[in-house]
């Protein structure tokens, strides 16, 4: 169904990587090049790529064009020292998705791993053995973000209406997305229902991409502004809400783009069901709760202007955190490729993430 690359290796070890450029969209479709790692760094942080799997997918593409940057006449080991330099500059565009830091940690094993074992291997030899890595992680995005789809499609019931929130699309991801892979996997069994896109407050994710991806896949989206929510829901308008997430904690608690949280509770107060779907790379176990997840603080520009025209007064205080946390308790279940988290807690996470 996806009709456009979120984002692509271009070529062989020498190639780069080209991004769909979400800045421009729904205006413009129009690829960024990335062909230096500060250029990567820069398309991550401004949101040219962004939705946690697809960050991590670029960051293991990143690892790739950095590789390609270090002295190719030294020996395997002062490589390795100057490659994680670059991996740690990497790991400072964003601080939520922890798809970023898994990503960028499973190139950086590969890389030791292949230096350690490979004693006679040339700096060409250990780029190939990234590329290969990375594009594996594309891949198995791509394939857990199907699985994700027909885990999460019995939840999409026949003439039901589902709200998601920001955008957890195949922009989002190397594949049909997350929150939504769900929605293309019931429309794709034939069945008929209604999908509420939130614009997504400051930049608009939902309004410029969910939208704009349910259209061209002729889906029945309606777009609201993130406080019409409640109104729908009182008003008997929804029937569940999907969401994607950035970071799950290890008893359930899931980070997603601000708002999730209060649509959550309202989600909760109507008796709605509320699900997550997001990759077992989105997990973190090595965080107990959701109160350990770093919360990104974004430029006030954001708040306060609305595309590019300012609209509050100069100078005006302004708090821009970029995410928020949905406590387990609050989450009807959370889909994965692995299979549904019913009611999350600590145990039953531990359990699905150790399925093979
Ligand atoms: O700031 P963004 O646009 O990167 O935020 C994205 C989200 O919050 C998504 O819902 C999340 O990353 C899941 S994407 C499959």
């Amino acid at each position: 169904m996806k009709s456009f690359k979120t984002l692509e290796w271009i070529g062989g070890i020498d190639g780069f990587l080209e991004l769909t450029d979400q800045r421009k969209l729904p205006g413009e479709f129009i690829k960024l090049p990335c062909k230096t790692v500060e250029q990567l760094y820069d398309a991550i942080k401004m949101l040219a790529v962004r939705g946690a799997p697809a960050i991590g997918v670029a960051a293991g593409f990143g690892v790739c064009i950095a590789a390609r940057e270090i002295d190719s006449e030294q020996k395997l080991c002062g490589a390795i020292e100057q490659l994680n330099k670059k991996i740690n500059y990497l790991s400072q565009s964003r601080p939520t998705a922890v798809n970023l830091f898994w990503a960028l940690d499973r190139m950086k094993t590969v890389a030791e791993k292949f230096a350690a074992q490979n004693n006679d291997a040339t700096i060409l030899d250990l780029r190939r053995a990234l590329l290969s890595e990375a594009q594996k992680i594309y891949d198995e995005d791509v394939e857990m973000c199907r699985l994700i789809g027909i885990n999460g499609e019995k939840f999409i019931i026949e003439g039901c209406a589902i709200l998601t929130h920001c955008n957890a699309g195949a922009l989002a991801t190397a594949g049909q997305g997350t929150a939504l892979s769900p929605i293309f996997e019931a429309a794709k069994n034939g069945k008929k229902f209604k999908v509420y896109a939130d614009e997504t407050r400051p930049l608009l994710q939902g309004a410029r991409l969910t939208a704009w991806e349910l259209k061209q896949s002729n889906m029945d989206v309606t777009l609201i502004c993130d406080n019409m929510a409640g109104w729908l829901m009182k008003n008997g308008k929804i029937d569940a809400v999907i969401t994607g997430a950035d970071r799950i904690a290890a008893n359930g608690d899931a980070a997603n783009k601000i708002g999730t949280y209060g649509l959550s509770i309202l989600a909760k107060a109507h008796n709605i069901p509320f699900y997550i779907a997001a990759p077992s790379s989105t997990f973190d176990l090595s965080i107990k709760t959701g109160s350990e997840i770093p919360i990104e603080q974004r430029d006030s520009s954001e708040v306060a202007c609305f595309a590019g025209i300012p609209t509050a007064p100069k100078g005006i205080d302004i708090f821009n955190p970029a995410f928020d946390v949905t406590n387990a308790e609050n989450i009807t279940a959370i889909i994965t490729e692995k299979g549904v988290i019913e009611n999350p807690n600590p145990a039953k996470v531990k359990n699905i993430l150790d399925t093979d």
